[in-house]
C-alpha cells in the first residue's frame, strides 16, 4: 500500500487500516454506553437482541458501507454525496441519491460535535486522576456535584471549574483538528497505531485488576466481582418480550460499530479496488465486539457492584453512562491501591477510544471538502475545525438544558438507522443485489456465506423498517413534540434540532455547488470491473 492513489490519499499499510477502522468503531460506546445499556435492559437477556442485531444489522451493514465506500473512492468520492449516486441507474435518481448523501455529512459531523466534548471530559479526568484532584470526594452525590460543576451545570462546594472544562475542550478540539490536518496515512493511521495498542493494553490491565478484586470488603460478602458479572450476565428474560431492549440493542450496535454514520464509508473510500473488504470488515466488527462485550463488559459494572453493591449499581446504571464513568469510577479508584494510576489508565483509555472515533466522524466532511470542493487538506481541516468549535459552544453552554442529549438522539441514534436504511436500499435494491454481492466479494480474502446475500437484501431492510415503525408507534409523537420535557428546556432542544438541520441544509447547498463545478457527476452506476 502507498500513501496516494488516483490523486486521493490512501492507507499506508493494511495493519494501519485495520487499526484505524477498529479505532473508528471502538469508542466511548464500548466502555460506557454498552455496560449501561446491558444493565438497563435485562442483563444477560439483552445479549439476545444484541447478537441478533449484530448478525442481521451490524455485520451486513458493515459490508454494505465498506463496499459503497470502496466503490465511491474509485470514482473520486469520499462521502455518500457522490458515492450514493454512483449506485443507481438513472440520472434523476442519481441526483436524488446524492442529495440524500448530505445526511452522510451532516449526521457524522453533528455526532462529532457533541462527542468531542464528552471526549474532552475523559482527557480532563485523566489529568485529575494523575494530580489527585477528585481524591478526597468519597460519596457519589458529591462526585456527581464535582462532575456537574465541571460541566458548568451546577455550582458546588466540590468545584471542578467550568473554565477547566473549556480549556480541555479546546485542547481536545485542537488535537482532533491537528490529526485531521495531517491526513489519512500521516494523521489518522498514525494516531491509530499509537492509540489502539495502548487502549488494548490498558483495558486488559484494568480487566485483570477487576478479576482479582474478589470481595473488596469482607464484611459485605455479597458485594463481589462475581455478583457484578452475575448482574450483567444473568438473563432476565421477562425484559426481552418488550420492544425496548430490541430498540436499545439495535441502537447500541449502530453506535458501537459506527455504522450508519458514513464514517466507515469514508475510510473505505481510501481502499484500492482489489483490497479485501469481506475479511477486514468482519475483523473490524469482531475486534469491536471483543472490546465491547469482553473488555467493556468486564470493567465498570462488575467493579461498581463490588464496591457499591447491587442496589446502588442499579441506581448508577439507571443514571446513565456519565454517572457510571465519571461519578462512580472515580470513587472506586480512591479505594484501590495505586488508584491514581488505575484512574489515569481508565480515562486515557477512554480518551484514545474517543479521539479515534471523533476523527472518523469528521472524515466524511473532510473528504467531501477535499474531493468535491477541491480544498487542500489543511483548509478542509480548518473548516471542519471551525464547525466543531462554533457548534460545540451551545453543546457546552446549554448542556444542562439537554442540548447534548437531543443531538445524541437525532445524530447518534435515530439518524444512523435512517441513513443505514437509505444505504441498504440503494445498494441491495437500486444497485441490485447481484452486482452488490459481486462488489462485496471483489478481492475478498474469505468466502462470505451465501445466506448473507439474502440477509442484506431482505432481512436487514425489513429489520430497519421494523425498528423505525416500532419506534414511531412507541415513542415517535412524544419525542417529536418533546412531551414531558421541562418547558424551560424546549427552546434549547429546538435550537439543537435547528443546528443539525442547518448543517444538513449547508451540505445540500455544497452538493449543488459540487454539481456546478463538475466534481459530482451523475454517472449512472458505472461498471468498475476489469
Ligand atoms: N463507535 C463509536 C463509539 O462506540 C462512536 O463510541
Amino acid at each position: 500500500m502507498s500513501d496516494m492513489q488516483n490523486g486521493r490519499e490512501a492507507w499506508a499499510s493494511r495493519i494501519g487500516l485495520i487499526l484505524a477502522m477498529a479505532g473508528n468503531a471502538i469508542g466511548l460506546g464500548n466502555f460506557l454506553r454498552f455496560p449501561v445499556q446491558a444493565a438497563q435492559n435485562g442483563g444477560g437477556a439483552f445479549m439476545i437482541p444484541y447478537f441478533v442485531a449484530l448478525l442481521l444489522l451490524g455485520i451486513p451493514l458493515m459490508w454494505v458501507e465498506w463496499s459503497i465506500g470502496r466503490r465511491g473512492g474509485q470514482l473520486g468520492y469520499g462521502s455518500a454525496a457522490g458515492a450514493f449516486g454512483a449506485l443507481v441507474k438513472s440520472r434523476g435518481s442519481a441526483k436524488l441519491a446524492n442529495y440524500l448523501g448530505a445526511l452522510g455529512i451532516s449526521i457524522p459531523i453533528s455526532f462529532a460535535i457533541y462527542y468531542t466534548y464528552i471526549e474532552s471530559w475523559t482527557l480532563a479526568y485523566s489529568t485529575f486522576s494523575v494530580t489527585g484532584k477528585y481524591f478526597g470526594i468519597l460519596d457519589r452525590a458529591s462526585m456527581l456535584n464535582f462532575l456537574q460543576s465541571f460541566q458548568g451545570v451546577t455550582n458546588s462546594e466540590h468545584f471542578a471549574g467550568f473554565g477547566t472544562a473549556i480549556v480541555f475542550f479546546l485542547i481536545t478540539w485542537a488535537l482532533n483538528v491537528y490529526v485531521l490536518s495531517r491526513g489519512i496515512a500521516q494523521g489518522i493511521e498514525r494516531l491509530a497505531k499509537i492509540a489502539m495498542p495502548t487502549l488494548f493494553i490498558f483495558a486488559i490491565i484494568l480487566v485483570a485488576r477487576t478479576w482479582t478484586l474478589g470481595t473488596p470488603s469482607p464484611e459485605m460478602p455479597e458485594n463481589s466481582i462475581i455478583n457484578g458479572f452475575g448482574y450483567l450476565w444473568n438473563p432476565d428474560f421477562s425484559q426481552i418480550t418488550k420492544a425496548k431492549p430490541w430498540l436499545a440493542a439495535a441502537g447500541q450496535i449502530f453506535f458501537t460499530l459506527s455504522i450508519g454514520t458514513g464514517s466507515i464509508l469514508t475510510y473505505a473510500s481510501y481502499l484500492k479496488r482489489k483490497d479485501d473488504i469481506a475479511l477486514t470488515g468482519l475483523s473490524t466488527s469482531i475486534t469491536n465486539e471483543f472490546c465491547e462485550v469482553i473488555l467493556g463488559g468486564s470493567i465498570a459494572i462488575p467493579v461498581a457492584v463490588a464496591f457499591f453493591g447491587l442496589t446502588e449499581t442499579k441506581e448508577i446504571a439507571l443514571g446513565g453512562a456519565f454517572n457510571l464513568g465519571f461519578a462512580a469510577m472515580p470513587i472506586i479508584f480512591q479505594k484501590l491501591p495505586w488508584g491514581q494510576l488505575f484512574g489515569a489508565m481508565w480515562f486515557v483509555l477512554l480518551f484514545f477510544a474517543g479521539i479515534t472515533s471523533s476523527v472518523a466522524l469528521c472524515s466524511p466532511a473532510m473528504a467531501f471538502l477535499q474531493d468535491q470542493m477541491k480544498m487542500t487538506r489543511k483548509k478542509a481541516a480548518m473548516v471542519v475545525g471551525a464547525v466543531l468549535l462554533l457548534c460545540g459552544l451551545p453543546v457546552i453552554f446549554f448542556l444542562g438544558h439537554g442540548f447534548l442529549d437531543e443531538m445524541d438522539f437525532w445524530a447518534g441514534t435515530f439518524g444512523l438507522v435512517v441513513f443505514a436504511m437509505i444505504e441498504v436500499i440503494l445498494f441491495a435494491w437500486l444497485f441490485g443485489m447481484k452486482r452488490a454481492w459481486t462488489e462485496i466479494n471483489e478481492g475478498a480474502d474469505i468466502k462470505i456465506p451465501g445466506v448473507f446475500k439474502f440477509i442484506i437484501q431482505f432481512i436487514t431492510p425489513v429489520y430497519l423498517i421494523g425498528l423505525l415503525f416500532a419506534w414511531g408507534v412507541q415513542d415517535g409523537v412524544p419525542v417529536l413534540l418533546m412531551t414531558g420535557k421541562p418547558s424551560a428546556d424546549v427552546p434549547y432542544l429546538w435550537g439543537a434540532r435547528l443546528m443539525m438541520l442547518s448543517l444538513t441544509v449547508i451540505s445540500i447547498v455544497l452538493i449543488a455547488r459540487a454539481y456546478k463545478r463538475g466534481t459530482i457527476r451523475d454517472e449512472v452506476a458505472p461498471d468498475l470491473r476489469g
